[in-house]
Order: structure tokens, then sequence, then C-alpha cells
């Protein structure tokens, strides 16, 4: 079993997008049983509450349910109970770092790391913007996806780390 968390501030616009569509992917390659998938936040803002309405009607239009998502902030076992956390921008990368325990194994990478051809480092928060921020941004997810399951394969079962 593979073990993937997905990352961002507040768990409610990135992250579940992220979360929906890595499982897409997956499960059109028939391949689902072998993730465990789930998303969280650095911040505590959200914890509880189902995705953004915007991330919701993004995912609808593609055919992706993440309504039944509810935010939580990443917790210090997670460390553990993940070999992969994607996080999507630095800031949350440095954030989850910082609360890494001595004992978390956990490989922490920032997501635009597998997007191919571009300069952009961090997935744009499109909280506080339009409708059109969360179309950029499963336009970027969808472009990196494969090459973090690639690397995720290229990495092998059990700890990344070993
Ligand atoms: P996310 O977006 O990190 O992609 O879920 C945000 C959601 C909420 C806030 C900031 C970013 N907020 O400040 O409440």
């Amino acid at each position: 079993m593979k073990r993937i968390l997905f990352l961002c501030l507040g768990n409610i616009c990135r992250s579940p997008l992220a979360e929906g569509a890595f499982r897409t992917l997956v499960t059109a390659k028939e391949r689902h049983a072998e993730f465990q998938i789930d998303s969280a936040g650095t911040a505590a803002f959200h914890i509880g509450k189902p995705p953004d309405p915007r991330s919701i009607a993004e995912a609808s239009k593609h055919g992706v349910e993440i309504a039944s998502q509810r935010a939580r902030q990443l917790h210090r076992d997670d460390f553990r109970r993940f070999d992969w956390i994607v996080a999507m921008d630095g800031s949350n990368l440095a954030e989850a770092e910082a609360l890494r325990p001595k004992d978390g194994a956990a490989r922490v990478v920032a997501f635009m790391s597998f997007v191919p051809g571009t300069a952009i480092r961090d997935v744009p928060d499109p909280y506080y913007g339009g409708d059109e921020g969360f179309g950029e941004v499963w336009q970027l997810l969808g472009a990196g996806m494969p090459h973090l399951l690639a690397a995720i394969d290229a990495a092998g079962d059990g700890s990344p780390r070993s």
C-alpha cells in the first residue's frame, strides 16, 4: 500500500482538488487498491468543513466528486502514517517540515516539481481570487499527477527513504 497525503493551507481549495485528481487518475488505471489517499491543511481554520464550493464546482466540471471530503489539519502522526506528503506550495512544505517528528519518515515534496515545462513553483492559492483560479489549479494538477505517480512508482513500496 502506498500512502499519499496532499497538503495545502486550508484543505478546502487546492488539496481537495489534488486528492480528487489523483484518485481519479489511479482509478482510471485500475490501481485504486494500491493507494491510500487523503488531504490535509497546515491551518486549523476550516476543520470539518467541506471543500470550497468553487473547488467542488471545478471538480464536477471534470466528472470528479470531492464534496464528501472534510477538511482536517496536518498532524505529526501523518509523517508516520503516510509515505508521501505532497505540498501545494513552498509555504506548506516549510510548515510541514517544521512539524516533522524525529521518527516521521514521510517524503515531503513540492507538487510543482512534478509539472514539466513551467517556472511556476507554487500551485497558486485561489481562495481570494475569482473562479478562473480554480480552473488554473485543476490544469496544473492534471499536468503534474502522471509525473507524481511515476515518481511514486519509481520509489517502490514501503518507506521511500529506505
Ligand atoms: P487552500 O486555500 O489552502 O488551497 O485550501 C485556502 C483556503 C482558506 C484560506 C486560505 C487558503 N483561508 O485563509 O481561510
